[in-house]
């Protein structure tokens, strides 16, 4: 069985994570890992802050203080709304930790040694009015390619292609607005990609088979438009110092140091626990794991190509990504989230307005696969409503209160399965299998699908079954057919419980029982079915889920903003 190690595109330390963040790489990294946990795997699941390049320099000039301390700040912010959201992360750390630096030195000279980094001359922008080079993301412009003109002169949003700053046509600085901008020439460091491409394309080419579309196509474009040396420095202040001669007052590009942090966290991850596993056993080709990447469009072709190539380029044993989840974009309301426009549900803001698990469940049933989702309220509601709300909270309430009161507060005895217990069961088992299937295939739509059609199964047995018919004449077999409908809260928490932890524990409350952690190894819905047994008591318990009626939709869509303008 090999070990799984997850990790999920790293957050730029400034930025404010918003829904289209979480359910793009972060959400369902976090169900992936723990459904893989409770299949009895081994899982490190490894998070944490890009913090380096001169965003977070120019954040830091806004707030009046100094990177490192507004990092750190920035970092803590990003941990607390992640723990809000309940993600499992093994550990949330930061690429601009020492490990990091560590590992991207180490990985620099090893490509260095090995002829792949060359020295070459070239224009950058310089701001007259900002006083400073500008990044490439802070200059905005046409793309040259697709001419969509809010490109930034890192990437393109609307075609992904990867951009030098000086290919936007219209060059502006995004600090200031001014098109007063010169170019200037220095001295840089650059990966040469097309010397690696051989090895790369090789690589590649066994991850054809099996990776999702979104991600294989985004790789394969970017290869047949050709690669080219990509600078990995930067004259800026903020970064990792480049230790080469000559290079003493640059750092490295933001895209240098930022995957290497996967490793450079894991390392700090090992380092602070002195109990866990070395970093190698998880870094290492030869050590039989498994590793799944999650992230949004946009992040591909630097982990299908340039990272890949940067390991690759060391000649040493790195692991390099086995799945590559690449997922499209949610929108919002049709438009774009804007912090600064106000418009569109934050992560941090989400969970003040609702538990984390209507939110990820929501997320994960309506997750953008294959193609840009709009995230609405009215969507929102109508998904709560009628899956959490009507379905599964429905069913766990009547149920619960309907035993309580006509049997009193302990699970009844079974009795014999009859025809109709034995076609739930059948049934169940059919969408039991596809949702492990589908979870194991990270396909999460479908996934989500048969969790739902599981729940469904409940109401329609419960509604053919009728207890409160039978109860009249024969109280053994209404209790039986209660028993059953009470093993399936069980049954439905277990299977929730990668998607909607909280839930899962509070549905399990009931019977004070606690989450196990290996509960979906060997899932067998016939032993399942039987593991509470008559006798124990039970309480009923508050709703799991509430309505969101009409006016709360409006008052929502007041608060953060309608359809774009
Ligand atoms: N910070 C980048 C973004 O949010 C992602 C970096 S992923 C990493 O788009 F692996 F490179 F760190
Ligand atoms: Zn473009």
């Amino acid at each position: 069985m090999p070990k799984i190690l997850v990790t999920s595109a790293l957050p730029y330390i400034n930025g404010v994570p918003h829904l289209g963040h979480m359910v793009g790489c972060l959400l369902p990294s976090d169900v992936y890992a723990r459904f893989m946990r409770m299949s009895g795997y081994e899982v490190l699941y490894i998070v944490g802050t890009d913090e380096h390049g001169t965003t977070s320099e120019v954040g830091a000039l806004k707030e009046g203080m100094d990177v490192a301390q507004y990092c750190l700040m920035n970092h803590q912010r990003h941990l607390k709304t992640y723990q809000d959201f309940n993600l499992s992360f093994d550990f949330f750390g930061r690429t601009s930790s020492d490990q990091n630096k560590e590992m991207t030195y180490q990985i620099f000279e090893a490509l260095d040694k090995n002829g792949f980094i060359e020295e070459r001359t070239i224009k950058q922008i310089y701001s007259i009015d900002d006083q400073m080079f500008l990044a490439d993301r802070y200059i905005t412009g046409t793309c040259p390619y697709c001419g969509y003109d809010k490109a930034r002169g890192d990437q393109c949003e609307n075609c992904t292609k990867v951009l030098e700053p000086t290919d936007l046509i219209n060059p502006k600085s995004a600090i200031s607005g001014s098109a007063h901008l010169e170019v200037r020439e220095s001295k840089h460091l650059f990966l040469n990609l097309p010397k690696i491409e051989p090895q790369l394309r090789e690589w590649l080419k066994t991850k054809e088979a099996y990776w999702p579309d979104v991600a294989y196509s985004i790789a394969l474009k970017w290869l047949k438009e050709g690669l080219e040396p990509r600078c990995i420095t930067r004259d800026l202040k903020w970064g990792f110092p480049v230790p080469k001669k000559g290079y003493e007052d640059k750092v490295f590009y933001v895209w240098f140091d930022a995957p290497i942090g996967y490793i450079g966290i894991t390392k700090q991850w090992a380092d602070e626990k002195p109990d866990s596993r070395n970093w190698k056993d998880w870094w290492q080709e030869d050590k039989d794991v498994y590793y799944v990447e999650f992230m949004g469009k946009d992040n591909v072709p630097y982990h299908a190509i340039t990272f890949p190539a940067t390991l690759l380029g060391t000649g040493e044993n790195y692991k390099k990504v086995d799945y590559l989840k690449g997922c499209s974009y949610l929108t919002y309301e049709g438009g774009k989230f804007s912090k600064s426009e106000n418009r569109g549900v934050f992560a941090a803001d989400a969970v003040t307005e609702f538990a984390p698990d209507y939110w990820r469940y929501f997320l994960m049933s309506n997750i953008p696969e294959s193609s840009d989702t709009s995230f609405t309220f009215d969507l929102f509601a109508g998904v709560v409503n009628k899956d959490l709300n009507g379905v599964l909270g429905n069913f766990v309430s009547r149920v619960l209160k309907m035993t309580a009161s006509k049997l009193g507060p302990q699970v009844p005895e079974s009795g014999t399965m009859t025809e109709l217990e034995n076609n739930l069961l059948k049934s169940l088992d059919e969408h039991i299998k596809l949702y492990f299937k589908y979870m194991n295939m990270l396909e999460f739509r479908k996934a989500l699908n048969e969790l739902r059609a599981i729940w469904v199964e409940g109401n329609n047995y419960i509604t053919a079954a009728e207890p409160w018919v039978v109860i009249k004449q024969d109280e053994k077999r209404a209790g039986a057919i209660l028993n059953v409908c009470i093993n399936l809260i069980r049954v439905f928490a277990v299977l929730s419980a990668p998607v909607m932890p909280e839930t899962a524990q509070k549905m399990l409350d009931a019977f004070g029982l606690k989450l196990s952690s290996e509960s979906l190894k060997n899932f067998d819905i016939n032993v399942e079915i039987k593991a509470l047994k008559g006798g124990m008591p039970f309480e009923v318990g508050n709703t799991l889920f509430e309505r969101i009626s009409p006016e709360r939709i409006v008052e929502l869509k007041a608060k953060y903003g309608s359809a774009q303008s």
